[in-house]
């Protein structure tokens, strides 16, 4: 693996930095004996099978047999590389990474990724100084104290201002010496049409930087202050920037979240801002799109697949269509949402500066389940008439078919039936029918489940790996009595290897070991050896591997008993004769070792 960070540094941060901490920003963890428990962020499940030890410091799914250490979790939640991995943990935990001594080839590797970052992260600072200071921002700074916005809330969320100008980012950000490809890559500029130089994206825009869970800028919102159109502008597409996975707001309301066990989905920036100013800290926004799988992983590791789920719309119709085309996705990841329905024309913004706190409380109290909603609006909609019963019918068929309960789906039907005097069988077909037609869902958590099939000697090997990263001092024993070459796993024998080769030392810790490994199926395996709980003294592991031998010399002896016997079924009276000489030979050994 190449990178920059020199190794002191990274040793300061697995010093200090705690995997339980740092997970539970993604996962709601209970304790768990030894452990600590929660729903695995790579996978959909029901039951929690995502295992973090502290003793450790290695997380393990059960489930999925993900595993690795506090970086490889950063590297997969976050899709990032290691180097990203490693300075985000640096910033949460206030170390430095230092970056003055590489040199212009070592800095080139640091990660692309990285390097949008701290473009992102520039141009965020050079908006928030337009804003602040009185004669550039001033139209900005009143524009948001006149929609309510106060000094708080301003620096809280970094807002910022782009000025009215087609270059002011772009020069700025030259002075900065940051190379144009960059910038234009980070959504920031846009090249000319002639080719001749670039200009800014945001212009005369107030700005909205939209992090991701570790404070790092992702990409940007910016809203013109007048009535011109597009009324938003968000940053294309960046490598960094994936707008199917990103809440704005979640870096503020991912603690507030998890405390209260309740979050707050709006549609806007304003809303989000909105919500803060009257106290609801546990609000996020999709930005413009539907709500997809990766937000729902992310909404539940934020509240837990226990917790509630407010998804809050504008209208009737917005609800309606979000909640039909969510009821799916939300039922896939296993989470339930309930739908709020602002009255008509609020959306949580003005609802709550012209209501307040109370109010939206009391009607977030009304707030119905995903199904319930989409039943009640149908009818409302098309009312009981022949035809209108028809339509709601037809309206509800696919959200109650991507219902996975079969119980709750008996429930929503029966409750159905009741409200449109009509026959239970009758409705219950049409589900069958919208059942067939929908995209297949039943391919889910059970596809994880295969468990490891143990058989004896493999579940040997396992304890011998285990015992190897359990206790590394073993390591050199384990090599001595050439155990590894026995291994009939190749998955095992490989990682044993591996332990032995990298010089693995009395001082490296399990989590060190599981992080040598780069493959992901490998470092699973091994981050599940090494949650092990393993109770042997030396002598107890002595006595573990000499019992192993004992398994590899009996498998020998059936292995050679049956092709003598085929041998001598066969009348092959040579081959009879060197494995009856072999046969003499293992009877020796084992005379001796036993
Ligand atoms: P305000 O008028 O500032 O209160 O905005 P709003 O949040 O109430 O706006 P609206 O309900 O119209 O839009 C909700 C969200 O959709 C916004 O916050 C944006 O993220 C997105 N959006 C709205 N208009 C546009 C647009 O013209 N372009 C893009 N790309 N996104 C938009
Ligand atoms: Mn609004």
């Amino acid at each position: 693996m190449i990178h920059s960070i020199p190794q002191d540094t990274i040793q300061r941060i697995k010093n200090v930095a705690n995997i339980v901490d740092v997970v539970s920003e993604h996962v709601v963890l209970k304790k768990a004996g030894r452990n600590y428990l929660g729903l695995c962020p790579f996978h959909a499940e029901k039951t929690p099978s995502f295992t973090v030890s502290a003793e450790k410091q290695i997380f393990y799914c059960f489930g999925c047999h993900t595993g690795g250490n506090v970086f490889s979790f950063l590297m997969q939640r976050e899709g990032v590389a290691f180097p990203e991995a490693v300075r985000a943990l640096a910033g949460k935990y206030g170390i430095e990474v230092p970056t003055e001594h590489l040199s212009p080839a070592q800095k080139e590797r640091l990660s692309e990724n990285e390097q949008l970052y701290r473009v992102n992260e520039e141009a965020m600072r050079f908006f928030q100084r337009t804003l602040i200071e009185p004669q550039s921002g001033q139209r900005a700074m009143s524009y948001l104290v006149g929609r309510g916005m106060t000094r708080k809330i301003i620096d809280g969320f970094q807002l910022g201002f782009a000025p009215e100008r087609w270059d002011a980012l772009c020069r700025k950000l030259q002075e900065k010496k940051v190379p144009n490809e960059l910038m234009v890559k980070a959504g920031l500029v846009i090249p000319r049409k002639d080719h001749n130089g670039f200009y800014d994206r945001f212009r005369d825009r107030v700005i909205f930087p939209i992090m991701n869970l570790s404070q790092q800028v992702i990409g940007f919102g910016g809203r013109v202050m007048g009535a011109d159109l597009p009324k938003y502008l968000n940053s294309p597409e960046t490598p960094i920037y994936n707008k199917s996975r990103c809440l704005y707001g979640i870096h503020k309301a991912n603690r507030p979240a998890r405390a209260s066990g309740r979050v707050y989905v709006v549609e806007g920036y304003f809303d989000v801002l909105a919500m803060h100013l009257y106290g609801f800290e546990n609000a996020v926004a999709t930005l413009g799109t539907a709500l997809t799988p990766d937000h729902v992983q992310m909404l539940k590791g934020m509240v837990g697949a226990a917790g509630q789920v407010y998804l809050v719309y504008d209208s009737d119709q917005a609800g309606i269509k979000a909640a039909q085309r969510s009821v799916r996705v939300f039922e896939e990841g296993f989470l339930d949402a309930r739908i709020l329905v602002l009255p008509k024309g609020h959306d949580p913004d003005t609802y709550l500066r012209e209501h307040g706190p109370d109010d939206f409380l009391k009607w977030a109290d009304k707030a119905q389940g995903m199904i319930s909603f989409i039943i009640s609006t149908a009818i409302n909609t098309h009312g009981l008439s022949l035809e209108g019963k028809v339509k709601v019918v037809a309206e509800v068929q696919e959200s109650l078919a991507a219902v996975h309960d079969s119980v709750a789906r008996a429930l929503y039907i029966q409750q159905l039936a009741e409200r449109l005097q009509i026959d239970e069988n009758a409705i219950l077909e049409k589900v069958r029918q919208a059942t067939g037609r929908s995209t297949p869902h039943v391919a889910k958590a059970t596809d994880f489940r295969e468990r490891l099939e143990v058989n004896d000697g493999r579940r040997l090997e396992q304890q011998i790996v285990a015992m190897m990263l359990c206790y590394p001092q073993m390591i050199p024993e384990v090599l001595g009595r050439n155990l590894v070459d026995y291994f009939e796993d190749d998955q095992l024998r490989n990682i044993a290897r591996m332990l032995g080769q990298r010089g693995a030392t009395q001082q490296a810790s399990a989590a060190d070991m599981v992080s040598m490994i780069e493959d992901p199926r490998y470092r699973g395996l091994m981050a599940q050896l090494a949650l092990e709980e393993c109770h042997w003294d030396r002598q107890g592991c002595e006595r573990f591997l000499s019992q192993f031998e004992a398994h590899h010399r009996r498998r020998m002896r059936e292995d050679l008993q049956r092709q003598i016997e085929a041998a001598e079924k066969n009348k092959d009276t040579e081959l009879l004769s060197t494995l009856l000489r072999k046969k003499q030979q293992q009877a020796g050994r084992g005379l001796i070792n036993s």
